[in-house]
């Protein structure tokens, strides 16, 4: 556990850039410091391994205050992903990664065997260990990053904007990949961004700080999108927030229902005859699988012959009922057919459900979980 108690950084220079901070990461879980630039995240990040040296107040790690122990003892615990990756560029990937270890003593062997194993871990080929960091991509080099903070194994963690110089598809699966490897490690993190979706995404709690270095709320993503503490708060969760917060209601009770479906193979114009007098028929594979929508009122379907030669229509995103409903809505508003498709964990199709269903059954839903803290 991490504790901040009364804690201020002043610069020399005056300017305050931590104020008055009270604040507990709780241990095992993600907690994410968000906000603006310049307002005092990667500082506050900075003092828990005293990289940087408070003010006033003070730190508490597992009850025992930072400046009470030696900072290299104290960071022996701590793994530290640097905004901007940090890594050293005249050393190989694999040298970088063994830092650490090489600094607490280990043997080169054991240390590099380490060093390896991390880089599989966060989804690097082994290939690269040879490599300078100029000769990776933003996101590799980020991953080394994540590696090289991880290879003294630290119960705790500290990263500031580990996943921001990549674009947001590698971003997403770099978060993904990080949201597993919590899951089996279990780290006490403290995550800087100042994306708030990434927040929201990653965090167990948000702390969210405004100018000047204040705590403006410290909370679940649940409740700070529920309940943002005032309208810097609410301003930074943006109007969406709404549809953000169905991030965390799943898709469990959801009500499903059949509707018309055809096989590959079949001929165009039993679809058609399934479908009666609506329009659109879902495509199945030989297990149920859900292929594509078939609209059986577009003009050149009397020129096709099978299920499999005419031209289907994305079903989208599918769902299951661990699926938040953010997806199963979304799925519904994208879906040509105006339906959102379930899916069982075989990836069989067990239902579908239309936007308004979707509206339905949330208006009647005590929807969002604000049990504090
Ligand atoms: N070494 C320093 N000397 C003087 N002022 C500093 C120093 N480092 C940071 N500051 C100031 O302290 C404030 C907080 O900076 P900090 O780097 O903690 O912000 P941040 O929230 O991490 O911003 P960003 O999102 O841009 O990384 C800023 O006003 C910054 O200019
Ligand atoms: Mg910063």
């Amino acid at each position: 556990m991490i504790k901040f108690e009364n804690v201020t950084k002043r610069y020399p220079g005056g300017t305050v850039a931590v104020d008055e901070l009270n604040l507990t990461v709780p241990p095992g879980k993600i907690t994410v410091f968000v906000g603006p630039s310049g307002c005092g995240k990667t500082t506050s990040l900075r003092l828990i391994n005293r990289s940087i040296e408070l003010t006033s107040g003070r730190i508490l790690v597992d009850g025992r205050d930072v400046t009470s122990v030696p900072a290299v003892a104290l960071r022996r615990g701590i793994g530290y992903v640097i905004q901007h990756g940090g890594l050293f560029p005249h050393q190989t990937v694999i040298d970088n990664v063994a830092t650490v270890p090489y600094l607490l003593g280990w043997d080169k062997k054991k240390a590099r065997a380490r060093a390896h194993e991390l880089l599989e871990r966060v989804g690097l080929p082994a290939s690269f260990a040879k490599r300078y960091p100029a000769q990776l991509s933003g996101g590799q080099q980020q991953r080394v990053g994540v590696a090289r903070a991880l290879a003294a194994d630290p119960p705790i963690m500290l990263m500031d904007e580990p996943f921001s110089a990549v674009d947001p598809i590698v971003r997403a699966s770099l978060q993904e990949e990080f949201l597993r490897l919590q899951q089996e490690l279990g780290k006490t993190i403290v995550l800087v961004t100042h994306d708030i979706d990434e927040a929201i995404k990653l965090g167990d709690n948000v702390a969210v700080f405004a100018e000047g270095g204040k705590l403006a709320q410290l909370d679940s993503p649940a409740r700070i999108l529920a309940n943002p503490a005032d309208e810097f708060v609410e301003d930074l969760v943006g109007r969406d927030r709404g549809y953000r917060g169905l991030s965390f209601v799943t898709a469990h009770d959801l009500p499903v229902h059949p509707v018309p479906t055809t096989a590959l193979g079949a001929s165009t114009a039993d679809a058609r005859a399934a479908v009666r007098d609506q329009r659109w028929v879902l495509a199945l594979d030989a297990d149920r699988r859900p292929l594509g929508w078939l609209d059986v009122s577009q003009s050149d379907m009397d020129t096709v012959d099978t299920v499999e030669s005419a031209a289907l229509l994305s079903v989208g995103a599918t769902f299951t009922g661990d699926s938040s409903m953010r997806r199963v809505l979304d799925g519904a508003l994208a879906s040509p057919a105006g339906y959102s498709v379930g899916v069982d964990a075989d990836g069989a199709f067990t239902g579908a459900v239309s936007t308004a269903e979707v509206a339905q059954h949330l208006a009647s839903q005590d929807r969002v979980s604000v049990e504090p803290l």
